[in-house]
């Protein structure tokens, strides 16, 4: 099949979702490549390094696109875009299709089949093509090194002829992919790490990391996880508990990771301004969750907020793209992993349309949207 290797146009993309690494497998397997001009530059990917890797380079998207059968990003370019594809031809990226209804109508209309990577489903089989995970994975790490920055202390206690560093305390909220990763880059940096979480199952994951688990282990926590392995919203009386554990707690915490969400709903407010009010000056937050409402009150997506009492609170957006490369490198196997099952066993372009796999990213076929997930 000919791949398609999209440049992302929004400017708030630095991921490339190929890597001369992956182009290099593509063509061993008899695939043809086109990139867009500078497609992985932010990336640190260079175009000569694709054309080395034996990829054509294309000079803008539209060019890349007009004769591609699977189009690779990592969001999806524009919807208009979708208007050069070919009939038939399919695009995978991360599309937030709730928060885009338009991209979703325009690949109906378009004819082109738009493969969510959001929707694959997380069984053990797909695992290789989570995007998800493999970015969180980043993410967790990457907020806490951000936040050690940002600390004006160091992380691990240091005996020096000049007096003793204490180590700092790390507080990790919200125990998914992110906030494992978190825990684990804290306690390698050498802070005192605690974490909480709503599901059972990670008080077992925190203290193999070397974490204190801290929570509150009530028969609503006992029941809290769903079929799927995601929380569940907690009552209001759970919530009030929790907050009276968390006020405590975080009065003597010095760097706070928060990584909660809840599908489908928006992020739970975890420290409130009053906890806020409690942590000594130069503490810092930094919230994960901000695309979602944010698990701290205050806290601005894109934006760094210092309180009135010094606390910073971290909001940055799109973690995975401070990493671009590494991000990249990792969005790029996922998705040669998925290749499998949108080829032929002659090469030619294909989806797998009885797999689970394709039947839960796809969120269009034939002009129409399909996706279960997006019919109400
Ligand atoms: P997520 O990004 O949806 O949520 C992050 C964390 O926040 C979760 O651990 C959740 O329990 C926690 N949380 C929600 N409300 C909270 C509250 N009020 N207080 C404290 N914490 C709260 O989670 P993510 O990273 O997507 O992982 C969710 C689950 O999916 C995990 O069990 C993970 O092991 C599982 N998973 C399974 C995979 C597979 O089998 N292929 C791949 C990746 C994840």
């Amino acid at each position: 099949m000919h791949i398609a290797v999209l440049k992302d146009a929004s400017g708030a993309e630095a991921r490339v979702a190929a890597t001369p690494d992956t182009v290099r497998g593509y063509v061993s397997s008899g695939h043809s490549v086109s990139v867009t001009k500078n497609a992985g530059a932010a990336a640190d990917f260079a175009d000569a390094a694709y054309v080395d890797a034996g990829a054509k380079i294309a000079a803008s998207n539209t060019a890349a696109v007009k004769t591609a059968d699977l189009v690779l990003s990592v969001t999806g370019g524009t919807a208009k875009l979708l208007a050069s594809m070919k009939k038939g031809a399919g695009i995978t990226g991360l599309l937030s299709p709730t928060d885009n209804p338009k991209y979703v109508a325009a690949a109906a209309k378009a004819g082109v089949t738009a493969l969510a990577l959001e929707y694959i489903p997380r069984i053990s089989r797909a695992q290789a093509m989570d995007v998800l995970s493999s970015q969180s994975n980043l993410a967790g790490y990457r907020s806490v090194v951000e936040g050690a920055g940002i600390y004006g202390r160091a992380m691990p206690m240091m005996m020096t002829a000049a007096g003793t560093i204490a180590p700092a305390k790390v507080f990790i909220m919200g125990v998914g992919v992110a906030g494992l990763q978190a825990i684990a880059t804290a306690r390698r940096l050498g802070a005192v790490t605690t974490a909480t979480d709503v599901r059972p199952a990670t008080k077992e994951q925190v203290a193999s990391l070397g974490a204190k688990f801290i929570a509150v282990e009530n028969e609503e926590f006992k029941a809290a996880e769903t079929a799927g392995g995601y929380a569940k919203q907690m009552s209001p009386e759970y919530q009030a508990l929790q907050a009276e554990l968390t006020a405590s707690h975080i009065a003597k915490q010095d760097i706070v990771i928060t990584t909660a969400l809840i599908p489908g709903r928006d992020a739970p407010v975890l420290v409130t301004k009053a906890m806020l009010d409690t942590m000594r000056p130069g503490s810092v937050l930094v919230d994960l969750a901000v695309e979602r409402g944010g698990n701290v009150a205050g806290a601005k997506p894109g934006e760094i907020v210092t309180t009135k009492n010094g606390v910073h609170i971290v909001g940055h957006l799109n973690w995975p793209s401070r990493m671009a490369s590494d991000a990249s490198n990792m969005f790029a196997r996922n998705l040669k992993a998925l290749l499998p099952l949108l080829s032929a066993e002659d090469g030619s372009y294909a989806p797998h349309w009885d797999d689970e796999v394709i039947q839960g990213a796809a969120l269009t076929r034939d002009g129409a949207v399909v996706n279960e997930r997006l019919k109400g």
